[in-house]
């Protein structure tokens, strides 16, 4: 037997805000390397961070709808429940109680320096800064550290939640593991390498500002969507991130979605303009996200079997985080 072999799977957890549906960027950034090590025998973990959704807002709308739409875009996707616990926050009660002890383990002032948070503030609909938005990234180390996942497939503005992870399981160990015996593991972040699509008006996708395409979308939608994004006046179309980010980012999408790459995709428009552009991209998006769709469709039908889908994950993280705290407990010294 080789050594890959005989290596343990690596645990993975990764996951999203029920905050809308999953978008092309979303599929190419993260759910794809989920699927992806789902096949390579990955221990995946999917969280749906429902908790979450209060950091920014103070009340959260359609929270049970998003939560039924994220596990469709899921399973659509190919995340397979016999392989993979796809779970929501709320239904897991020890994994909260993590965060206690993890409170202890940070600074104000650290709390206030990571620069996600800062940014979320900025863009904040509430009114005055909450403490759930301040200490979310500690909560996050609680949904990664529950099951000790040595593995988080995230994107770059989650990096200082991971680093903010890692510190929290380097200290939780010093200050109450036994020397040689760490309770946690330090998690590694996994950066996908896909590069980032920009959103339909030439800023960041996003499922909040209405330029993303979702995974749900129908093909007409798709169309009109891609119709009115925004290019430019340049009748030559050419791969130029830097010059020209919206055109690059549409040939980027069309070469991810038929397997090409974008200098190539450039080429066989020519000069024929960014409604030729537009043309082929909306062509390639829908003929790739086809299956995906239909398999979406066909699985909307079916609300039991999400449901069911979900509780199957819930009782396992369950299981899961109980053992977890448990050992925390215990290494407190307070069982
Ligand atoms: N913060 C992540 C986002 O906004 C969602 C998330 C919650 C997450 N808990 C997580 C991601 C744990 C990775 C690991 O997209």
């Amino acid at each position: 037997m080789t050594a890959t072999a005989t290596r343990p799977c690596p645990r993975v957890l990764t996951g999203d805000r029920p905050t809308g549906p999953l978008h092309l960027g979303h599929y190419f950034g993260t759910l794809q390397n989920r699927v992806r090590l789902q096949r390579e025998g990955a221990d995946l973990f999917v969280v749906i961070a429902d908790y979450q959704v209060l950091t920014d807002r103070d009340v959260a709308d359609r929270l049970a709808l998003y939560v039924q739409e994220l596990v469709l875009d899921y399973l659509a996707v190919g995340l397979d429940p016999e392989h993979t616990v796809i779970f929501t926050h709320s239904a897991v009660p020890a994994l909260h109680q993590l965060l206690l002890p993890f409170l202890g383990l940070v600074s104000v002032a650290e709390l206030q320096r990571n620069p996600t948070v800062k940014d979320e503030i900025a863009h904040s609909r509430q009114v005055a800064v909450s403490g759930l938005m301040l200490t979310y990234p500690v909560h996050q180390a609680a949904d990664i550290l529950f099951c000790k996942a040595q593995l988080v497939p995230v994107g770059q503005d989650q990096l200082p939640h991971l680093e903010a992870t890692r510190t929290i399981a380097r200290r939780f160990n010093a200050r109450f593991g036994k020397p040689g015996s760490p309770v946690f593991p330090e998690p590694q972040a996994l950066l996908s390498q896909a590069p980032l699509l920009l959103g339909t008006d030439g800023g960041k996708m996003s499922k909040s500002r209405g330029n993303a395409i979702a995974l749900g979308a129908s093909e007409d939608e798709t169309a009109r969507l891609l119709r009115g994004a925004v290019t430019d006046a340049d009748r030559r179309i050419a791969y130029d991130p830097v010059g020209r980010p919206e055109v690059s980012s549409l040939l980027t999408l069309a070469a991810l979605c038929l397997g090409s790459d974008p200098q190539a995709v450039a080429e066989g428009i020519g000069d024929a303009g960014a409604s030729r552009l537009k043309a082929v991209v909306t062509e390639a998006v829908n003929e790739y996200l086809r299956p995906v769709r239909a398999r979406r469709a066909e699985l909307a039908e079916d609300r039991g079997y999400l449901r069911d889908v979900l509780a199957r994950g819930n009782a396992r993280a369950n299981e899961v985080a109980q053992a977890t705290l448990a050992e925390v407990l215990e290494a407190m010294g307070m069982h």
